[in-house]
Parts: structure tokens; C-alpha cells; sequence
């Protein structure tokens, strides 16, 4: 094999040093000897089911610097995006290719009048941000609406992505609503839509994807109320919103993080309660716990900062809890749903450190990128019961791109998104990694897998969760044969959390090799190592 990115098996040998047949880099050399944790992965040749793009979504919301001086940063520049979008930002959200984008939030939501956000920008209203301007003006400054309906339907069409918008339940009406589905999916016959096309949009957007509120059980939220209370107020809403599109997709509010009600059966009540009218149930979670006591815990013991083992490994071990409650959830609703399995939306997961600070901009870290790259790997192997997922945000705000007036750039979490979007196949395999565990966490295996195809491309995902050793992976396919050519694309650092930045972008980064196997006699399994805490994609073209 030739070209530049080309490593033939004897330079990739050279450069993994003695020891098992290699074919990922090793680790720099400047780190001392170290074990490495044997891990055989076993891939089989039948599909166990399809994988939508939909599990790849975005979330943005009107908070901190997630729209205002993010996505939306109105005169920064002469050249930008609807006269708003940092060019520099709209290329970084290509490269992501995130399948969904949700909008308005969130908190903000349930506080938010869409008509506030349509028409000529210098006549919208400036409104205080009713969700969020109670912690300050960082976290919900003065909205002046310039980033409204329209630019965010434009945004999804500049970026490929398909938009979900979130109703306002908490504070708003069935009409209202119904009026809303109208501006963007109907003709330009009806009066909303007439409007529409007055604003410059004479083509409905038809959007199909309508969230009811937002995690209106919490304390938090604006309009909160109980799971009975709201499956009527849900049903007002459906019918209202389906007159104006009987097209739509409505999500109903299911249970989220413990700020709720103290309901246990929240997702029971409003699936029995929702009946046929729910097409998918939202629910989301963050880790570590969210509370203010957590909060000061990870920003004192300055997670982001240190590379500390065990704080490393109590990250790790968030994935536990992410896999508990959304397994619980999967058995609700293939228990309560009413004659069918209502599938899930995780509308909102990620990582939440700092409770104030990560709102207005977080920056996370590769540690945090392999735990997101086990996330997906989990939401693949439940793809039927979770086809729907949104990573938040996607700027800034707890935002995997970090984009203001200073630059732009992708975090390691981004990158991880960018890997498995640009790489993951239409259809999931049986895979299984026999690993040891991490230290610490019984029930984490140290290197996790998920296998995809489309055609007869293989792509495989590869997360080696541990700290300081590299996985000796040795690879076992079962009735598939790999051709002896693939591509490899890696992300991975000395330091565990490496962070991007504006004055160096690409600190993290993902290296792309096209690789020789030349090791690979059908059907005997090859081998190579994979370095501590790094996600690796390998992909092979199969032969019939
Ligand atoms: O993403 C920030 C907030 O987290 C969202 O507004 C809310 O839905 C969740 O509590």
C-alpha cells in the first residue's frame, strides 16, 4: 500500500515495539513499560439490528453561551451565516454531522413565545430570560430574540441536520402551540403559514419531531406540575397540535434526573396516561448526579485539570449510573406502554461537572471523549428501544464545540461524534469484548466495542477505557472475512485529560492511517494494541 497516510505492518511493528502483533501506534515513548490488558473481540457475522442516524442529535437552547455569543454572534464579523453564524462554527457543526438538532431548549422552553422570535430582527421584543436569568446574567442574559424560528430552521438546513422543537407547556397554551406547528409545517394558504412566507419562507419546513414541554415534573421548571396532571394537559396539546399537522411526531415529558416530583412511576403514569398519542417518550440524565453538592466536589477536586487516577475511574463509573437509568426506562416502557413499546428519546445526556460554569461554557476533555464514545457504543446496542438521542448541548453550554469571539474548535467529545457519524455503519453486528474490568468498577470492562457494516465495510469501534495500559486487543471474526487493507482513525493522548483549545486547536485530534493487515490469514484472529484511555475506528472491507 502506498500514500502518505500509508504504514506498512513492518513500520506499524517498529513502532508498537516487541510484544504482540501490532497494529494500532503505541504509546509515546516516553512513557515507562507498562502491562497491557488482554481483551479478545469477537465479531459475528449477522446483523442484530439497524442503527438510525437519529441516535447522533444535537441540543441547543437559549442559556449561557450556547445561542447568544455562540451560535448566534451578530455582528462579530461582516461575512457570517444569516448575518449571525461564525463561518468558522457552521464548518465545525458540518464536520459533527449531527442527524438532529433540538431547539429552543430545555428550561428555556417552557418559559419561551415563539412569536417573540419571528418577523424583522430589529422589531423582536427583548425579553428577560425567564428559565435561566435567576442565575445571573451570564447564564440568562437579556434575549433579544434575533435567533428565532426561521434561523434556526435555516441553521438545520445549512448543516444537513433535521430539527426538533420543544413546545411551551409550562407557561404557554394548546393554541399557541398549534399556531407554531402551523408557521413552520403548513401551506402558505393557512395564516401562520402565510406569515412564514412573508418572513421568506414560502416552503413549509415540515418539521417532524414536537417535544410537549420539558422536564415539567422538576422543581425547576416553569409551569412544573405532576405526571397526572400533566398526561391532560399533554392530550389538550396533541390534539390541538395535530389539527394544525396531523404529520407530527409528539413527545411527551417522561422522567429525567431526581429534581422531579419524588413520582417513582413517572414514566408508567405518563405512558398509560398518553396512550396512542405519544410516538416517543423523551427522558434525560446527567452524570455525575447533578446537585450543587456534586457540583462543588468536581469543580474543588478541579477534575478538569488533574489527570488524578481515581477521579479518572469516577467518571468512568458515571457510566453505570447512564446505563441504569436508561435500562430502567427501557423496561418501563416495554412494560407500560399500551399495546406497544413506546420508543425513547435520551433528548439530553452528557456530562455535567460544574453546575454554573459548565452552563455558560464547558471544555471537555479526552477522558470525557472516551466516555462519550462508550455512550454511543450503549445507545448501538439499544438502538430499537432508543433510536432518538441528543448529546448536550451542541456549543458551548455544556456544549461539545466551543466557539466564541476568541475561535472555534471541537472538543475531544466532538471529535468522538465526528468519528462515529463519518464511520458508522447502517446496521449493528454481534460483537463482544471478553476484557478484564477496570480497577475500581466490577462491572466496566476496560475496552468496549461495538461493530457496524454498511456493504461490506466494517467499522469497528473501540474504546480502551484504562487509564495507563494499552489493550492487547486480539480481534476473532466469526464466518466474516476481512480483507488484509483497512483504515484506522484514532483518538488518543498522553494525557488522559488533554483538552483543545483556541491557541491549540488540535491538541487533541483524530489521526487517520490506512493500515496493511497483512497478518490477517483467514481465519486466524491478529492482534495489535490499542493505548490507555484512547477510541480507535477501524474499518475493514469484508469478503463474501
Ligand atoms: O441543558 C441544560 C438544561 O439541563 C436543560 O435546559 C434542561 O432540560 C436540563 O435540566
Amino acid at each position: 500500500m502506498s500514500g502518505k497516510n500509508t504504514i506498512s505492518r513492518r513500520r506499524f511493528m517498529a513502532l508498537s515495539g516487541a510484544g504482540a502483533s501490532p497494529l494500532i501506534m503505541a504509546a509515546p515513548k516516553a512513557l515507562p513499560a507498562r502491562k497491557t490488558v488482554p481483551v479478545s473481540v469477537r465479531i459475528g457475522k449477522e446483523a442484530a439490528h439497524p442503527l438510525p442516524r437519529t441516535q447522533y442529535g444535537c441540543f441547543i437552547e437559549h442559556v449561557g453561551k450556547a445561542i447568544k455569543g455562540g451560535i448566534w454572534a451578530e455582528g462579530e464579523e461582516p461575512d457570517m451565516f444569516m448575518g449571525g453564524v461564525r463561518r468558522e462554527l457552521l464548518s465545525a457543526i458540518r464536520s459533527i454531522n449531527p442527524a438532529l438538532i433540538r431547539y429552543p431548549g430545555g428550561c428555556f422552553a417552557d418559559g419561551y413565545h415563539w412569536k417573540d422570535g419571528i418577523g424583522p430582527r430589529s422589531e423582536r421584543p427583548v425579553r428577560i430570560n425567564r428559565a435561566w436569568a435567576k442565575l445571573g446574567p451570564r447564564i440568562g442574559p437579556l434575549e433579544d430574540n434575533h435567533f428565532g424560528t426561521d434561523e434556526f430552521l435555516e441553521l438545520c438546513e445549512a448543516t444537513g441536520a433535521e430539527p426538533m422543537i420543544t413546545v411551551n407547556v409550562g407557561s404557554g397554551t394548546p393554541q399557541e402551540a398549534a399556531e407554531w406547528v402551523e408557521y413552520v409545517n403548513g401551506s402558505a394558504s393557512t395564516g401562520w403559514g402565510a406569515e412564514r412566507a412573508k418572513n421568506g419562507h414560502p416552503a413549509p419546513y415540515g418539521v417532524k419531531y414536537w417535544f410537549v414541554g420539558n422536564e415539567i415534573f422538576g422543581v425547576h421548571e416553569i409551569g412544573h406540575r405532576s405526571p397526572a396532571e400533566y398526561v391532560k394537559t399533554f392530550r389538550e396539546f396533541a390534539r390541538a397540535m395535530r389539527r394544525a399537522d396531523p404529520g407530527v411526531k409528539l413527545i411527551p415529558v417522561g422522567d429525567h434526573f431526581p429534581l422531579g416530583t419524588g413520582d417513582p412511576d413517572i414514566n408508567r403514569t405518563v405512558l398509560e396516561g398518553t396512550g396512542e398519542d405519544a410516538d416517543l417518550l423523551s427522558i434525560h440524565q446527567y452524570v455525575p448526579r447533578m446537585s450543587f453538592a456534586n457540583s462543588l466536589r468536581y469543580s474543588a477536586g478541579n477534575l478538569h485539570q488533574t489527570g488524578r487516577e481515581s477521579v479518572y475511574y469516577d467518571v468512568m463509573g458515571t457510566l453505570r449510573h447512564m446505563e441504569e437509568f436508561v435500562n430502567k426506562c427501557i423496561r418501563e416502557t416495554r412494560t407500560y406502554s399500551p399495546g406497544r413499546t413506546v420508543p425513547l428519546a435520551l433528548d439530553e445526556w452528557n456530562l455535567w461537572f460544574d453546575y454554573l460554569e459548565d452552563l455558560v461554557q464547558a471544555n471537555y476533555t479526552l477522558r470525557d471523549g472516551v466516555w462519550t464514545a462508550s455512550m454511543l457504543n450503549f445507545l448501538h446496542r439499544n438502538a430499537p428501544v432508543v433510536p432518538v438521542a441528543n448529546i448536550t448541548q451542541m456549543v458551548n453550554c455544556l456544549g461539545v464545540i466551543v466557539s466564541d469571539k476568541h475561535g472555534t474548535f471541537l472538543t475531544p467529545s466532538a471529535l468522538v461524534y465526528r468519528l462515529y457519524t463519518e464511520n458508522a455503519g447502517e446496521e449493528l453486528l454481534h460483537a463482544r469484548a471478553d476484557s478484564p474490568v477496570l480497577p475500581h468498577h466490577s462491572q466496566l470492562p476496560a475496552l468496549d466495542v461495538s461493530a457496524t457494516r454498511s456493504g461490506d465495510t466494517l467499522s469497528l469501534f473501540l474504546v480502551n477505557r484504562h487509564y495507563s495500559e494499552p489493550a492487547g486487543v486480539k480481534l476473532v471474526p466469526e464466518g466474516l472475512k476481512l480483507k488484509s487493507a483497512g483504515e484506522l482513525r484514532l483518538i488518543r493522548h498522553r494525557e488522559p485529560v488533554a483538552k483543545n483549545s483556541v491557541p491549540n486547536p488540535e491538541n487533541v485530534k483524530i489521526e487517520n492511517k490506512k493500515v496493511e493487515l497483512a497478518s490477517l490469514k483467514h481465519p486466524s484472529p491478529f492482534s495489535f494494541n490499542l493505548p490507555p484511555h484512547s477510541v480507535a475506528c477501524l474499518s475493514v472491507k469484508t469478503e463474501e
